[in-house]
């Protein structure tokens, strides 16, 4: 196997980038891999509008060093309030790329999110007649359903009505974490397809909860069984162009984290490449990292691919910063808990 990889400039298909000094500390480790990124809608309060977006947008640019070019993909959170009209307007300008919808109280600020699903039909039926895809964080809020199960039971009792009612309507099933995810996407058309995380290839929840809890490893949705990984494993290096790269790599100050209600989200932004490059070469399947990170993504949403590349070279055990600092916090990077040894060299 050679020690140089050069591929496509990646993208990021589902990312947080939060807002003021931290936005200001995260963004240059995506922009420095990665040429775009859907750039999740929820913060506080949240990007409900046209207006949000751009003003939104706005900020990421003026935050980027001037040295890194980064396009950051725009999305609007849905509402039950949303105006169809608004959304697409935000679409007809180019401002937005996808819209999110979050089940109300699924995970960090969603409380503006989807409780009666009734109510966002009109949005829906706009959006798949102009082309404009969705965004879904596929869990269930039932208190009576168990958090391990709330994706699939979410497939069952939300997804799949909702791309029956909606014919046309493109959906991304992000973050997927389970076999029941894989296999409902297998059977779709091609108006579905999901991301996968960078730390949901990585983590089973033995990771999280084994000699000793480990926040940093809590993420929504929760990391699940190892045969749930290896599924995920699977998909993501099989070639199939339904499944792409999408990090959701989510800071939080570890104060946030390390506390008795802690946060969900993990922070995998700056070694994401170098982790992709060894699960996909202990997969045997390094010649298709690059239809993970840098092809199937475009493909789906539609856009061109990047023209530039970089190049992946695999040397001696790299390491990265075990935390970055945003003024007195610091935010711990994802440890994938081995050796890494590719790292991006151009
Ligand atoms: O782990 C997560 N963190 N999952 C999400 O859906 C949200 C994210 C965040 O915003 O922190
Ligand atoms: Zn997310």
């Amino acid at each position: 196997m050679s020690d140089s990889l050069t591929i496509r400039r990646p993208d990021d298909w589902h990312l947080h980038l939060r807002d003021g000094a931290m936005m200001h500390a995260v963004l240059p480790e995506t922009a420095r891999h990665f040429a775009r990124a859907i750039i999740m809608p929820n913060l506080v309060p949240p990007v409900v509008t046209g207006a949000d977006a751009a003003a939104y947008r706005h900020r990421i640019l003026a935050a980027l060093p001037p040295e890194m070019s980064f396009q950051p993909l725009m999305t609007l959170y849905l509402t039950e309030d949303t105006d169809p009209d608004d959304l697409a307007a935000a679409h007809a300008s180019g401002l937005i790329t996808a819209v999110k919808l979050y089940p109300a109280g699924a995970t960090t600020n969603s409380a503006s999110g989807v409780a009666n699903f009734d109510k966002v039909r009109a949005a829906l039926e706009r959006m798949a007649e102009i082309g404009l895809p969705l965004c879904v964080h596929g869990e269930v809020t039932a208190e009576d359903i168990d958090i391990f199960d709330r994706e699939a039971v979410f497939i069952d009792r939300v997804l799949d009505p909702i791309r029956k009612a909606t014919p046309g309507l493109r959906v991304i099933m992000e973050h997927i974490t389970t076999s029941d995810a894989v296999d409902y996407v297998r059977t779709a058309g091609d108006d579905l397809a999901a991301t996968i995380t960078t730390h949901h290839l990585v983590i089973n929840r033995n990771h999280i909860l084994v000699g000793g809890i480990r926040p940093h490893y809590y993420c929504l949705p929760v990391a699940k069984r190892e045969n749930h990984r290896l599924a995920l494993l699977a998909a993501a290096t099989s070639g199939e162009t339904r499944f792409f790269l999408g990090t959701d790599s989510a800071p939080h100050p570890d104060t946030a984290k390390i506390t008795p209600c802690g946060c969900a989200g993990c922070f995998t932004a700056p070694n994401t490449m170098s982790i992709l490059a060894e699960v996909f070469e202990k997969a045997n399947a390094l010649d298709r990292l690059e239809g993970f990170t840098s092809l199937h993504g475009p493909n789906f949403y539609r856009l061109p691919v990047n023209t530039e590349t970089i190049t992946l070279t695999k040397g001696a055990p790299v390491t990265y910063p075990n935390t970055i600092s945003v003024e007195d916090e610091q935010i711990t990077v994802f440890d994938p808990e081995f050796p890494l040894h590719w790292s991006v060299t151009a």
